[in-house]
């Protein structure tokens, strides 16, 4: 990765980010609203909303629990489908003027064959397949929590596609098999983390609040077990691209993930709380380095050699 000289842009392969601050899958759906309050131009990369092969019309309702320090959702990747978002949604995200990352799920991985190679003529620069959404189930051994299957996959997703890849995990235990899988079949990098799993019980039901009992923990209170992910990732995996993501609400947040090795940094939670977080973050890092004569390339070049 080189860098340029301003003080918060990040040049990956000749792909000019103007900064580390990323929108995260999800919560800002496919930006047309988010881009009505705030410019997303802005931002350093916008990832869609994880599309799949077929519509998905998502878990029952409630689909947002809130507990302290965050929220539990049970969204279950609502969208439209491929084909809609090819034709609907894709064209906006390639105009924003900021490279975009299209998010891709299917636990059959002629599916993620299908859509990653109709997507390799577009204008977006990195593909990440989200093998880590806790909020599906379709009765089969999701890819991301297998080793052997990640490898199989990934490989065979390489083959069909110039674009960089990302793989989105959860926290996991073993996170470095897992992500070892992912790079050694040729991923570019990872996207640590997806929600961890959590749950919430109804004192006076006495039953878990969400209909399918746990949900994905998303917002401050995961920011520990995130960024450890990506600090044990970063130090065992030296040159690979890491967006840091889980429970960024402030430039202090987005700063420790930098600190910990991540190339950038991702925000879900944050825009749900408010659509001018991401803004506010990129002016106080900007600050921030200038303030101490320090540029995001020298703090990040110190954490990569952690
Ligand atoms: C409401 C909501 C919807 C989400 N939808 C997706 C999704 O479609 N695809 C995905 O990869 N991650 C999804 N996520 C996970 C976020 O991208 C992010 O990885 C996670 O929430 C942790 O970051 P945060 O604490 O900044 O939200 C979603 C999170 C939330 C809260």
């Amino acid at each position: 990765m080189h860098l340029k000289n301003n003080i918060l842009s990040v040049d990956y392969k000749g792909i000019n980010i103007k900064n580390p601050i990323v929108i995260a899958s999800g919560p800002a759906g496919n930006g047309e609203e988010l881009s009505q309050t705030i410019d997303l131009s802005r931002i350093g990369m916008f990832t869609s909303k994880t599309v799949t092969m077929n519509r998905t019309d998502g878990n029952p309702p409630p689909r947002i629990v809130d507990v302290y320090g965050g929220i539990i959702n049970s969204i279950g990747l609502q969208n439209p489908g491929f084909q809609s978002f090819m034709t609907e949604t894709l064209p906006f995200l390639e105009n924003l003027r900021i490279p975009v990352i299209v998010s891709l799920a299917s636990n059959y991985a002629e599916e993620l064959e299908t859509m990653v190679k109709a997507l390799d003529t577009r204008n977006i620069k990195f593909l990440e397949i989200n093998f880590s959404c806790p909020n599906v189930d379709k009765g089969r051994e999701p890819i991301g929590t297998d080793p052997n299957k990640i490898f199989h996959t990934v490989k065979k997703l390489k083959k069909l596609t110039k674009k960089n890849i990302l793989i989105k995990f959860a926290p996991a235990d073993a996170i470095l098999e897992l992500v070892q899988a992912a790079i050694s079949a040729g991923a570019e990098g990872v996207v640590l983390s997806n929600c961890p799993k959590g749950m919430k019980i109804d004192i006076n039901t006495m039953k878990p609040i969400l209909k399918r009992e746990f949900g994905g923990f998303a917002g401050p209170a995961i920011k520990p077990i995130t960024l450890n992910q990506v600090y044990q990732v970063r130090k065992q995996f030296k040159d690979i691209m890491i967006i840091g993501t889980g429970g960024v609400i402030n430039h202090e947040d987005a700063l420790e993930y930098i600190m910990a090795g991540a190339n950038l940094v991702g925000i879900g939670f944050g825009v749900m709380l408010d659509p001018f977080i991401p803004i506010q973050i990129i002016e106080q890092l900007e600050q921030w380095f200038k303030l101490r004569n320090l540029n995001y390339s020298s703090v990040f070049c110190k954490a990569q050699s952690l």
